[in-house]
């Protein structure tokens, strides 16, 4: 893989930029985007800016076509034949979200949960537990994720309508065995919904070998724009869902009286769409395709190997998540003794121009359950290089260096309620790779609790 040749597309990452490129360690929040996704959003306001569905004019035509050409791009690329299987949202938490208010429940039907999900695959349930009496079972991962399918098995002999999983972990990286927890499932009677987010940006997705019922996916982590997301699924499985909302452009026909809906994926996709978006995210998937999951697995499992072996031994870093990188190839998630998670990110930042995420990642029940403050997150993705890594590895260096000696301060990565020492540290020292830079003191000082607050932190 060609990274020079890649990165240069990524204008975020110009070399030009004052202060030099960014070493964007971020992608399992949002990944960049390419110069293509760009002018595809822009292709759609100058070129054929109409509603698709809607007038009969060319510009209104040319959408149409393009958007249900998107829809078909989405189905292959996923490895649906059926492209009404595909439903355009705004992210994968309304995709989720559709999923577990559009199902009939019945009280007293079970779901099934593992204990490391991300909100978006935890808050919806415990409502409808709240507001429709279906009881919640979760599924423990062992202490590095590991999956244990007799945990699986319990909870399925129960009695199980939903089995709703994440498929690659944001936390650390780990991806379960989506096709025998899809087996397992379906040998009990119960569907299964995967929360894709972060596999589908650097694996290759065949929904029809993975056997999951729904797929939610969020274009904003696969080289797309922001506000575009779908849910994968077939058209058979989307036919008892209820639409979250309804009105223009899900309706056949409507009288005072009453109306009708139209078939999915139709329905599911009320008012005027994000035109721009969609064909963006189209885009970005053909990018990704271009460059290809081997390819970008290969590129960022060397990477991760490089800031692992590097990093190993450090006796005040604490990895999150399974020892070997090959395990989390795009992850790695640590908490350093003696320094908030927010803390060392905004060191980092400020110091080296690396961006990481900080905090608790959106699993806020994770550390509440161990009582820990967060970790710092650093993912990789298919234009992140060796000066990427080695920024990292230099900047969590020096920050261990900054920091008092285990049995100096008693500080614990563990405690939220700790002062910062971060907050205390002297500038970059002359010669290191953040001499010059600004000073290395925070912007902002971690206040007690906000490493676990629900905000931004989240
Ligand atoms: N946006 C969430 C994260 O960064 C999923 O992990």
């Amino acid at each position: 893989m060609n990274v020079p040749a890649l990165r240069a597309e990524f204008p975020a990452l110009a070399a030009d930029r004052p202060g030099g490129p960014p070493r964007y360690l971020d992608s399992a929040c949002m990944s960049l985007v390419p110069r293509e996704v760009l002018r595809a959003v822009e292709e759609y306001y100058v070129a054929y800016p109409g509603c698709a569905g809607r007038s009969v004019h060319r510009f209104s035509e040319e959408v149409s076509r393009r958007y249900e050409e998107a829809r078909a791009a989405f189905a292959a690329h996923f490895g649906r034949r059926d492209p009404r299987g595909v439903v355009f949202l705004r992210n994968a938490t309304e995709a989720i979200n559709l999923v577990a208010e559009g199902l009939p429940w019945r009280r007293g039907d079970r779901v099934v949960i593992t204990d490391r999900e991300h909100n978006s695959n935890l808050v919806v349930w415990q409502r409808l537990v709240a507001e429709r009496g279906i009881r919640l079972e979760v599924v423990p991962l062992g202490d590095d994720g590991t999956f244990d399918p007799e945990a699986l098995e319990t909870r399925l002999a129960r009695g199980v309508r939903l089995v709703s999983v994440f498929h690659t972990s944001n936390l650390d990286g780990r991806t379960l065995p989506l096709r025998e927890i899809a087996e397992r499932a379906h040998d009990r009677g119960a569907q299964l919904l995967a929360d894709g987010c972060q596999a589908a940006p650097h694996a290759r997705i065949d929904l029809e070998r993975l056997g999951a019922d729904y797929y939610a996916v969020s274009a904003h982590k696969m080289l797309g724009p922001t506000g575009v997301g779908a849910l994968l699924a077939s058209p058979e499985a989307l036919a008892p869902l209820r639409p979250l909302t309804v009105g223009g452009e899900t309706v056949a026909w409507t009288t005072l009286e009453g109306h009708a809906l139209r078939a999915p994926p139709h329905r599911f996709e009320a008012g005027l769409q994000n035109y721009a978006g969609i064909l963006g995210a189209r885009a970005g998937l053909a990018f990704l395709e271009r460059v290809g999951p081997e390819a970008i697995e290969a590129q960022q499992l060397e990477l991760n190997r490089r800031v692992s072996r590097e990093l190993a031994g450090e006796p005040r870093l604490r990895l999150l998540g399974p020892e070997a990188p090959e395990a989390r190839p795009s992850i790695f998630a640590f908490a350093l003794a003696g320094i908030e998670p927010h803390d060392a990110a905004l060191f980092l930042d400020e110091g080296y121009r690396v961006l990481v995420r900080s905090g608790q990642h959106c699993v806020h029940s994770f550390y509440a359950a161990r009582g820990l403050a967060g970790n710092v997150r650093a993912s990789f993705y298919l234009y992140n290089d060796r000066a990427d890594a080695e920024a990292l590895v230099a900047g969590v260096r020096e920050l261990l260096a900054r920091l008092p000696g285990p049995g100096a301060s008693g500080t614990s990565a563990a405690s939220p309620r700790r002062p910062a020492p971060a907050g205390r540290a002297r500038r970059p020292a002359a010669g290191s790779a953040a001499a010059g830079a600004r000073s290395a003191r925070p912007r902002r000082t971690a206040a007690p609790g906000r490493a676990g607050s629900a905000g931004g932190s989240g």
